[in-house]
C-alpha cells in the first residue's frame, strides 16, 4: 500500500485529540432512551415489517448495547497484543516506542469507555441485554494465532470503526447526541490507530517467509468465522432482549425474520464493513495480491 503514514505524525494527531471519558458521559451528560443510538445503515431493523416505530427505537437501541459489548470485546485482545508488540520495539526509534505505547493507552481508555456507556444503558434502559462471551475466553481464542495473523484481524476492526462513523453516523441527525459523542471521540483515536496498525501489519511482513504470510491469511479467515458463529449466537440473544424489554412474544415466523435482519446488520457492520473497506485492501493486495482476491470472493456474504 502507498501511503505517508510515520509514527512521529501519529504521536503528534494523538497528542493533539486526547479526550477523556468524563468529558463524554457521566454527570449530566445521559444517554436520550427516545432517540435511536445506532445509524441505519448499520442497525438494519427498520426493514422489519411488523415493528411499531417505538419497537425500531428499543431494537436499535439493544443494537447500541450489543455495538458496546462487541467492542468492549475486541479491545480485550488488542490491548494486550499492542503492549506486546510494543514491548518488543522499545528501542531504536522514540517516535515509534511513544506512538505504540500511546496507542495501547488510548485501548485501554477505550476499554473504560465503552465500560462506563454500558453502565448507563444497563442502569436506565429497564430490563437486562445479554452478550456473548466470556471475553477472556475470546481474547485467548485469538491470541492463539500468529501475531501477523492477528495485525491483519486488528487492522480490519481499525478501518470498520473508521467507515462506520464516516460513512453512517456523522450525517445522521436524529441519532442520540450522546451516543454519537462516543462514536465521534473513538474515531479521532482510531484514525491513528489505522496507520500504526498498517506500520505494524508492514514490519511484520518484512520478517514473514510466505508460508507465514499464507497462515496468517488463513487465521484472519478463521477467527473472522468465529465472530461470525458470535453474531448468529448474539442475534438470538438480542431477540429475546427485546421481547423482555417490549414484553412482546414474537410468533416463529416474526422472530425467523427478526433474526434474519439482526444477522444481515451486524455482518455488515463488523465484517462487511472492514474486509471492504478500500485502504484495508490495498494493504492485503501489497502483501499477497491473491488473499485480496479471496477476500474479494467471501465479501458479500457479508455484505
Ligand atoms: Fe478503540
Ligand atoms: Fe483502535
Amino acid at each position: 500500500m502507498r501511503h505517508n503514514y510515520s509514527f512521529e505524525s501519529a504521536l503528534a494527531a494523538s497528542s493533539r485529540v486526547n479526550w477523556k471519558v468524563e468529558d463524554i458521559i457521566g454527570g449530566d451528560k445521559k444517554l436520550d432512551f427516545t432517540k435511536p443510538f445506532m445509524p441505519k445503515s448499520l442497525a438494519q431493523v427498520n426493514e422489519i415489517s411488523f415493528l411499531t416505530p417505538v419497537e425500531k427505537i428499543k431494537l436499535n437501541q439493544i443494537r447500541g448495547y450489543e455495538y458496546l459489548s462487541m467492542f468492549a470485546l475486541v479491545e480485550e485482545f488488542i490491548l494486550p497484543y499492542v503492549v506486546d508488540h510494543a514491548s518488543r520495539q522499545l528501542s531504536g526509534d522514540d517516535y515509534r516506542a511513544r506512538a505504540l505505547l500511546g496507542f495501547a493507552g488510548e485501548e485501554a481508555k477505550h476499554i473504560y469507555l465503552f465500560k462506563r456507556f454500558r453502565q448507563e444503558f444497563e442502569e436506565c434502559f429497564g430490563v437486562r441485554c445479554d452478550f456473548i462471551g466470556p471475553a477472556e475466553e475470546v481474547t485467548k481464542f485469538v491470541l492463539s494465532h500468529s501475531a501477523l495473523g492477528v495485525a491483519i484481524t486488528i487492522l480490519h476492526i481499525e478501518w470498520m470503526t473508521l467507515r462506520h462513523y464516516i460513512e453512517s453516523v456523522r450525517d445522521d441527525q436524529n441519532l442520540d447526541p450522546q451516543f454519537k459523542s462516543l462514536l465521534k471521540n473513538h474515531w479521532l483515536e482510531e484514525s491513528q490507530h489505522t496507520k500504526l496498525d498498517t506500520l505494524m501489519v508492514e514490519s511484520l511482513v518484512e520478517k514473514a517467509s510466505p508460508s507465514e504470510i499464507d497462515k496468517a491469511f488463513e487465521e484472519y479467515a478463521d477467527i473472522g468465522m468465529f465472530l461470525d458463529n458470535g453474531i448468529t449466537q448474539q442475534a438470538e440473544l438480542n431477540v429475546e432482549s427485546f421481547m423482555r424489554a417490549t414484553r412482546r412474544k414474537l410468533s416463529s415466523i416474526e422472530r425467523e425474520e427478526m433474526t434474519k435482519a439482526l444477522v444481515k446488520g451486524m455482518r455488515w457492520t463488523y465484517l462487511g464493513t472492514g474486509m471492504t473497506h478500500p485502504n484495508f485492501l490495498s494493504t492485503v493486495e501489497a502483501i499477497k495480491p491473491e488473499a485480496r482476491r479471496q477476500i474479494e470472493r467471501m465479501a458479500p456474504a457479508f455484505c
